[in-house]
């Protein structure tokens, strides 16, 4: 009888442990782990001029549909979104096919699968929400086609916390069915490392190591985040130099006016 309530008070303070941290995880997910620095990584994309590297969104994208696509959506891509990672009509055909779309209803009122078209976007891989929390201890797989703007950090923070899991510093009590990570807010997290090295093949030979997997989903999570990221820094270089221009010749047309002005003077004299 004793050691039941001794039982049922531990569970309970487990449990009341349990929701704390959840709340805490809750709230906190806005930004990478306190006080720990962001490793910074080189992008591509960075700066003014960068541009994405086609061969490693292709990859990245290799990675999502290989592994993130059993747990994560990515409701605001639509397979002819894909056309910008250079694929042509039939490649991206042949990727929308594998993917199961539940169309309807019907003439009989009733839903029904059918294969993905170029125009359906990237199917959620759970029912709904409690089906997905279900299958993840509880917690929810987010959609991942705006996190690398969502999260502080983006891109870097998504390759921090693909490579930050790592063994729990001793003091540190990681709750069942959580994994200790390094840069995830709280340092515990419901998605159980999934990426290491080799998880993939890729179609281009390059070594799949972790790091570079990583990487490259990383990448590939800027792109669906901001497909028209080069459009508009394209235009907004055209925007510099149309003011460049624009300075020129009113600097021109002042010069032009005033010399006038200054021959009258001088001739008045
Ligand atoms: C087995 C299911 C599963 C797989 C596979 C999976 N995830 Fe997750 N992921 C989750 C769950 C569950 C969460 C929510 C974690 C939490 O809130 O504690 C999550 C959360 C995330 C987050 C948000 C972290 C935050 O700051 O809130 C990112 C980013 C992420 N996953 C990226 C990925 C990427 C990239 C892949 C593929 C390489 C991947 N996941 C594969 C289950 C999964």
């Amino acid at each position: 009888m004793k050691t039941l309530a001794k039982s049922a008070a531990r569970s309970a303070t487990k449990y009341a442990l349990g929701a704390l941290c959840g709340l805490m995880l809750g709230t906190a997910s806005a930004q990478a782990a306190e006080g720990v620095k962001l490793p910074e990584q080189d992008w591509s994309f960075d700066g003014v001029l960068g541009l994405f590297d086609r061969a490693q969104l292709q990859r990245g994208l290799q990675v999502y549909r290989e592994v993130c696509a059993g747990c994560h959506g990515l409701r605001y891509i639509a397979f002819r979104n894909l056309a910008d990672l250079q694929y042509n009509e039939d490649q991206i055909k042949a990727i929308a096919s594998e993917a199961i779309i539940v169309d309807g209803p019907d003439d009989e009122g009733e839903m029904f699968e059918r294969e993905g078209r170029l125009p359906d976007y990237f199917p959620s891989p759970f029912a709904n929400d409690k089906a997905a929390a279900a299958s993840n201890n509880g917690a929810v797989p987010p959609d991942l086609s705006l996190m690398a703007k969502a999260r502080f950090g983006g891109a870097d923070y998504i390759h921090a916390l693909l490579t930050g899991y790592e063994e729990a510093p001793a003091d540190f009590e990681v709750l069942e069915g959580l994994s200790y990570n390094a840069y995830f807010p709280g340092h515990q997290i419901a998605m159980a490392q999934p990426l290491d090295d080799d998880a993939v093949e890729y179609a281009d030979g390059t070594e799949a190591s972790l790091d570079q997997m990583a990487r490259d989903v990383a990448a590939f999570l800027t792109w669906t985040a901001e497909p028209k990221l080069e459009a508009r820094k394209t235009a907004g270089i055209w925007v510099i130099l149309f003011f460049l221009f624009v300075t020129g010749v009113t600097y021109a047309s002042k010069k032009k006016i005033w010399a006038d002005l200054h021959k009258d003077d001088g001739s008045k004299e």
